[in-house]
């Protein structure tokens, strides 16, 4: 007798491997994150995210030059706003000449075709570090989503092609898509933030855009009354689809890896295109294992993204995107 089914025949070498290969990642998957800060000439590293930078406008524009140039097409702007410009209502936002703005128009200059994305909510620029207004203890729901929507109306006058709101406010996607529309900017997409869990993995992000909830007296401590328990499964599903109600052109799945079972789940559920954030504590993780000899950088790295992908993503927004482009050669 022999094994019936010998699977190691597809397995024998790398030609026979890569032909039968499910899912191959490409430059065309990620979407870039990219921190911008005020100032001229500084590309800053940030403490807890080994090889990645804070930038002013200047190198901005260089930095999206050279990824055009490896074939990355889209980019996830963030800016750190300076204390002093921070409130409750998150004012600066809706600034005009504001960094965001300032940065979306100098992507822009720099590269034309570059895809815009820029994040919505209110922490950047909130003086309490939350994603809304906080009022006696409470972030204020529908008051946050009527500021979300200014602030997506000027990211849409400054060029931006997609605004993407990562508040998880409710009914947050129809304020915006209805302002918009009033604004007849009908060509700006929103990627929603559909699914984004109250997770420990953006403690690094926080650190970029010193933007922590502050420990203050009837300020929440965290950000759980409005990102959703790790532990629900049904509750990402029924926030995607309202999304989807309301107008999102793309849903997103955030953190990445601990979340992979929703990613596929929401994937079979809908037909729109799926986002994921591999975030930065999934990116941190991997830096800091490597630097210490624990694990091989290039080879876990891409593992985790292909294994993204297998998952349902179409779209991976990474802050390994550059590493594993030039990994491809
Ligand atoms: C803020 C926002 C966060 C991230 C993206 N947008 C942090 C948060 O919700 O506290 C996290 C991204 C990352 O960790 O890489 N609205």
């Amino acid at each position: 007798m022999y094994p019936l089914i010998r699977n190691r025949r597809l397995r024998a070498n790398e030609s026979i491997r890569s032909l039968v290969r499910e899912t191959v990642i490409t430059p065309n998957d990620f979407l870039v994150p990219l921190f911008v800060v005020e100032g001229k000439n500084i590309k800053e590293e940030i403490a807890s995210m080994p090889d990645y930078y804070r930038l002013s406008l200047d190198n901005l524009e260089k930095e999206v030059k050279e990824l055009w140039s490896m074939g990355l097409r889209a980019v996830l702007l963030f800016v750190k706003v300076p204390d002093n410009l921070k409130d409750n209502k998150g004012s600066e936002a809706l600034n005009p000449n504001g960094l965001m703005q300032l940065a979306i128009k100098h992507v822009k200059n720099a590269c034309p075709e570059m895809l815009v994305m820029t994040d919505v909510a209110l922490d950047p620029y909130s003086s309490f570090g939350h994603d809304g207004i906080v009022e006696d203890g409470q972030i204020l729901n529908d008051e946050t989503a009527e500021v979300l929507a200014e602030m997506s109306i000027s990211h849409a006058l400054a060029g931006a092609d997609f605004v993407a709101p990562s508040d998880m406010m409710d009914g947050r996607i129809l304020t915006i898509r209805e302002a918009l529309e009033e604004e007849e900017l009908y060509n700006t997409g929103i990627m929603a933030y559909s699914a984004k869990y109250a997770s420990a993995f953006y403690g690094p992000f926080r650190d970029a855009l010193d933007s922590a909830p502050v420990d203050l007296r009837n300020v929440p401590k965290d950000k759980k009354t409005y990102q959703m328990d790790p532990a629900n499964r049904f509750e990402a599903i029924k926030e995607t689809q309202m999304d989807i109600e309301e107008g999102a052109d793309i849903i997103m799945v955030k953190p990445g890896l601990c979340y992979l079972d929703i990613v596929r789940e929401i994937r079979n559920e809908v037909d729109v295109p799926v986002a994921v954030y591999q975030v930065s504590g999934e990116y941190a993780m991997v830096k800091a294992a490597a630097e210490k000899g624990w694990l091989d950088h290039d080879t876990v790295m891409m593992e985790q993204l292909v294994a993204i992908k297998r998952a349902g993503a179409n779209i991976i927004a990474s802050y390994f995107a550059k590493d594993a482009v030039r990994l491809m050669g």
